[in-house]
């Protein structure tokens, strides 16, 4: 099997795979980063996303070799190494932006992507950019509560849900 090799939250990571391998089961099985959920088959839900050279990419829509000699990021690295939430983490934790958790590690990543290009986003352009992650639980209210929050922006006039 041929060998791929990137890295993987500032680190060098390879692995013996197989050309069909995607870089989602890579990252989870291969390098047990399972934070990077796998929520459908389809490519729709997001719970996979991660970032590949900085922008948000559905792990499950890419294969690993596809990924060779790149800058791959998962939310295992989001937290600082003490455990300090990352700003938009933190604002998932205090807005209520989660229930079970699933969809959070995507979510979280494709929040973080939005940011990066839009620093102050309007609540439609975070639920257009939204678009790609899907939640089961929340209604998404308090997700675009805590992505605002998490741009700096005053959120005390949105009621919470
Ligand atoms: S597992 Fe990748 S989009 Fe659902
Ligand atoms: S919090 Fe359960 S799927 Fe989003």
């Amino acid at each position: 099997m041929p060998e791929v090799k990137m890295t993987v939250n500032g680190k060098p990571a390879s692995g013996q795979i197989e050309g069909r391998t995607l870089l989602v089961d890579f990252l989870r099985e291969n390098l047990g980063l399972t934070g990077t959920h796998v929520g459908c088959d389809t490519s729709q839900c997001g719970a996979c996303v991660v970032h590949v050279e900085g922008r948000a990419v559905k792990a499950c829509t890419m294969f690993a070799a596809e990924a060779e000699g790149m800058e791959v990021k998962t939310i295992e690295a989001m937290a600082e190494p003490d455990g300090t939430l990352h700003p938009i983490q933190a604002a998932f934790q205090d807005h209520h932006g989660l229930q079970c958790g699933f969809c959070t590690p995507g979510m979280v990543m494709s929040a973080a992507a939005l940011l990066k290009d839009n620093p102050t986003p309007t609540e439609a352009e975070v639920r257009d950019y939204l678009e790609g992650n899907l939640c089961r639980c929340t209604g998404y209210h308090n997700i675009v509560k805590a992505i605002l929050a998490a741009s700096g922006q005053d959120v005390s006039k949105i009621a919470a849900e």
